[in-house]
């Protein structure tokens, strides 16, 4: 039997009721084809942190490295201040891992209400390679004279050749495993000058390597834009961290909601971790009231990178075939709970 030891960060707020509900799913896929997942939870996240003042230890970082997969759930938590456990947790892995892509998918599963006018999911079914691991999020800057009327804050977005390169490659590769085989390339090259240069040139240059992909470019308030009125004009799209941010986010709203909405911190030499694109939303804690499918698919993905691709396609279908059945893909209003959810795609699966 494949086993797989797979790091399970349920974390804060929604973030454990929906992993359990994706576990359980992954271990339905697992019977029917014929693997075992071993689960190893850290109760990292806000609780472990108002308790012990522990945000990610160090030993913890080293351990996720020998994993095959990590899982995670949600992290934010009311009452810890916004930005430590975020940038404790989810940043420092995705640096110290170098999971240097991002990959999230914008995909209309049938059934879900999307709301753009005569869009449906013949129109929506693209993916957004984030660049994970540079720009605004690089952690370059500082401050001068704080708190005082003459402060001066810097952050600056940090472009390199090799952080561009290696992103770049992962997304012509990825376009030429597609149908439509189309990379677009979304950036601020009119104003952002210095960091998208290096990002066209690159990109130019290695359209020669990829000649059977077809390749453009917007920028991003452009792309924004026809994210809404032509989304089937895309099918990989590359950008940088704050970009990818940003337009994943309004992605997720075309496909349902951010209770849909997955995604993949890869590594594609190493251990890669895949999580809900969406929070904790705090205020469905414990309610049953969650939607699960982000974590569902989320697990999806992460079936797929171990190699499971049959199984990854299995529970893709059997969300596909629940979704319909389901009121809404907003929380509290799925006419099902958490844990219906679940259980309908666990069964589906099987
Ligand atoms: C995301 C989130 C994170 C990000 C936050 C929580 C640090 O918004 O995964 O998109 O900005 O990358
Ligand atoms: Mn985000």
């Amino acid at each position: 039997m494949r086993e797989y030891n797979v790091a399970l960060i349920p974390g804060d707020g929604i973030g454990p009721e929906t992993i359990r509900e994706g576990k359980k799913v992954l271990e339905a896929a697992g019977e029917r084809y014929g693997f075992r997942l071993n689960w190893h939870t850290y109760d990292l996240g806000g609780e472990r942190y108002l308790k012990t003042g522990e945000v990610m230890p160090d030993s913890v970082l080293e351990e996720l490295k020998s994993f095959q997969a990590i899982y995670l759930g949600a992290i934010g938590h009311p009452r810890v201040k916004p930005g430590i456990l975020e940038q404790g947790i989810l940043l420092k892995t995705r640096f110290a891992l170098d999971l240097y892509i991002n990959l999230r998918p914008i995909k209309l599963f049938p059934g879900v209400e999307c709301p753009l006018k005569d869009k449906g999911p013949e129109h929506i079914d693209y993916i957004v390679v984030r660049e994970n691991t540079e720009g605004l999020y690089a952690g370059s800057g500082g401050c001068l004279r704080q708190n005082t009327v003459h402060e001066v804050a810097l952050q600056e977005s940090v472009n390199t050749y090799m952080g561009v390169e290696r992103c770049l490659r992962f997304a012509f590769e990825l376009a030429t495993t597609r149908a439509r085989r189309k990379l677009t390339l979304c950036g601020k090259t009119n104003v952002l000058t210095y960091a998208f240069g290096l990002w066209e040139r690159v990109f130019r240059d290695m359209a020669s390597e990829f000649p059977s992909v077809e390749t453009d470019y917007t920028h991003v308030d452009a792309t924004c834009m026809w994210m809404i009125k032509s989304p089937e004009w895309f099918d990989v799209i590359v950008t940088d961290n704050m970009f990818g941010d940003i337009i994943t986010d309004l992605g997720a709203i075309t496909q349902g909601g951010l209770g849909i909405a997955a995604g993949g911190n890869i590594n594609p030499h190493g251990v890669s971790m895949f999580e809900p694109i969406g929070g904790s939303a705090p205020k469905y804690t414990g309610q049953e009231k969650a939607n699960p499918v982000a974590a569902i698919l989320a697990g999806q993905m992460m079936l797929d990178n171990l190699g499971e691709a049959e199984a990854a396609r299995a529970v893709e279908d059997a969300v596909a075939r629940v979704l319909p059945r389901m009121a809404s893909q907003s929380a509290g209003r799925m006419g099902m709970t958490t844990s219906q959810v679940g259980d309908s795609m666990a069964r589906e699966v099987s």
